[in-house]
């Protein structure tokens, strides 16, 4: 634990903080999987697109567990180390894939993506002025998750007007 380093967090209970950030590593977890299996099972229309995508946030959920995993030992906390827990203290949950087409499966990732950015903003504003160094964390992973969000979006959009457009074509 860094004794000095955790000396300057001020109005805000270590522990308490643990607990949050360990909430926060489950979902990296689950939503590093679901990205994972997403891209695996994803059928239909531009669904090369989506892949690249969903691989893309893969990766970046993963590199958020780490990042989030480093801050929790620096605090002298100790990340989950069984993946049963991730289930149990996750705040966002599990979206096993239901239906595969490409509308569906960006459907739920940004569902997804809303609620990491729900929990990170409500992280930044537990330790804006607090822990500076967990609000730096937490602000560079929330504008990953904007980011996100954004992407899907505007790809989810891209689709469906793609495909409204070609059933025009094909009324006429
Ligand atoms: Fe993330
Ligand atoms: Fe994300």
């Amino acid at each position: 634990m860094a004794h000095k380093g955790n000396s300057i967090i001020k109005g805000i209970e270590i522990s308490e903080l643990i607990t949050v950030l360990n909430k926060a590593y489950a979902d990296e977890w689950l939503a590093y999987y679901q990205y994972f299996i997403e891209a695996k099972v994803i059928k239909g229309i531009m669904k090369d697109a989506a892949i690249a995508e969903l691989q893309q946030h893969a990766t970046d959920e993963l590199r958020h567990a780490n990042m989030v995993a480093d801050r929790i030992l620096q605090l002298g906390g100790t990340p989950l180390l069984h993946p049963q827990e991730w289930f149990t203290k996750t705040n966002c949950g599990y979206d096993a894939p239901a239906e595969f087409d490409v509308v569906s499966i960006l459907q739920d990732a940004i569902k997804g993506e809303q609620c990491a950015i729900s929990v990170y903003s409500e992280i930044a504003d537990m330790t804006r002025n607090k822990d500076i160094v967990t609000y730096d964390l937490v602000s560079q992973i929330l504008a990953d998750e904007v980011e996100h969000e954004e992407d899907l979006q505007a790809l989810h959009d891209d689709i469906t007007e793609f495909v409204s457009e070609l059933k025009e074509h094909i009324n006429h």
